[in-house]
């Protein structure tokens, strides 16, 4: 198009778009490897994806689903045979009886949460969220026109919620009740008794749960996942949000689901129906033989994990000016810089800047995270004696 057609055409993107913020941990990821690129070596904390490969038992169903021309649309809710593989998984390891048909599979678990928050939030609607959190159940609400009302995660007490915090929130506008656990970013894992907490806070009020369980399998020290839709009288008003893409090393093939009331289910489709029609067939397919023929390799991931996380909790808090709490799950460290006195994205700007570590500042989640940096310790245990080692050497230059 020539200069002269383009003068007076004024850009037409729509106001909404105003509400999303791009994502911080990807322009941190940005930065990071355009440094790589000129050659810096950069260790990298800032992403929250495993470094393990995909088992091979899972690879080799796929391939086997390929040759077999597995090639073509599914089912708009997802295969049968997946929901049902799914429904299996939920009975046995979440003790919650959901039938086949109260399943819906999506591209992925954020595919699932931008679905669920279009199928229940109008405009005006209020969403309660915690505060830090993984940041799409603030900003798709906003695009929606509704409101995400915070709650705090307290570092003083291992990140649970504070019930009468939750309880003094709830207007006449609330609709549902977001929880992460284990969560993303703090590591928290929600005891049962703040679960029951939560469980009558939502059916007193009338209000839906968005139980995002994705991190359901990276536990440690024996704690235990306890699904809040399996508690009395919760089903009915969970969906009970997962994938497969943390526990089985799966990010790249996109699988998630959601587990609901079958009349939520069918609505939800709709907006699935306009948005990615479904899952891609091979990769459920493999999701089937990824679920039924589990063998120890997520065991084995978690140990691995669990050796990484004693490693840095203990380098990190012996760093004068840092300090953090042992993460009960998923594989994410919330590192306390506050006696540092900077901002945490000055302080993360710093790091890679000096030290070539990539850490996304804690600010990124909402408020509540500013002060923390976020280090996912999902990254080889080498590099991470040597990045724990680079944190010390930079954060005492800082201090003088
Ligand atoms: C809390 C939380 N929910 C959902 C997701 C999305 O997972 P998926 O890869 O299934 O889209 C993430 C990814 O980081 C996450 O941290």
């Amino acid at each position: 198009m020539t200069d002269e057609r383009m003068i007076g055409m004024n850009k037409k993107i729509a106001a909404r778009m105003d509400m999303l913020e791009p994502s911080g941990i990807r322009k941190v990821n940005e930065k990071a490897l355009a440094m790589e690129r000129a050659g810096e070596k950069v260790l990298h904390f800032e992403i929250g994806r495993p470094d393990f490969d995909t088992p091979e038992y899972i690879k080799k169903a796929c391939e086997k689903s390929l040759e077999a021309g597995d090639v073509f649309y599914t089912s708009n809710f997802g295969s049968m045979e997946l929901r049902t593989a799914i429904a299996e998984k939920l009975r046995k390891q979440n003790h919650i009886d959901y039938k086949p048909t109260e399943i819906l599979v999506t591209v992925g678990l954020s595919e699932a949460v931008f679905d669920v928050l279009c199928s229940i939030l109008d405009e005006g609607d209020e969403i309660l969220v915690p505060d830090p959190v993984w940041i799409n159940y603030k900003n798709v609400p906003r695009l929606l026109g509704a409101v995400p009302v915070s709650f705090g995660l307290k570092e003083e007490t291992g990140f649970q919620i504070d019930l009468a915090e939750v309880r003094s929130k709830v207007t006449g506008k609330t609709k549902a009740l977001v929880l992460i656990s284990p969560n993303n970013p703090t590591g928290g894992v929600l005891s049962e008794e703040t679960l029951r907490g939560l469980a009558e806070i939502a059916i007193e009020n009338d209000l839906m749960v968005i139980a995002d369980e994705v991190y359901e399998r990276l536990v440690f020290d024996g704690e235990r996942h306890i699904s809040i839709a399996s508690l009395p009288g919760m089903k009915e008003r969970t969906f009970t949000m997962n994938g497969l893409s943390k526990a089985y090393s799966m990010t790249g093939w996109r699988l998630g689901y959601v587990a609901a009331p079958e009349e939520y289910i069918a609505v939800l489709n709709k907006i699935h129906q306009h948005n990615t029609t479904c899952a891609p067939s091979f990769v459920q397919t493999a999701s089937i033989t990824a679920l039924r023929d589990e063998t120890d390799e997520v065991e084995r991931m978690v140990a691995e994990y669990s050796r990484r996380r004693d490693y840095a909790v203990r380098a990190i808090n012996g760093i004068p000016g840092l300090s953090c709490q042992t993460p009960k799950g998923a594989f994410y460290i919330f590192i306390n810089a506050k006696k540092l006195g900077v901002s945490s994205a000055r302080l993360a700007d710093y790091l890679l800047d000096h030290a070539k570590i990539a850490m996304v500042p804690g600010d990124v989640f909402g408020p509540g995270g500013e002060g923390y940096l976020r280090m996912s310790f999902a990254n080889s245990y080498e590099n991470i004696i040597e990045g724990c080692e680079r944190l010390r050497r930079a954060v005492e230059e800082l201090r003088g």
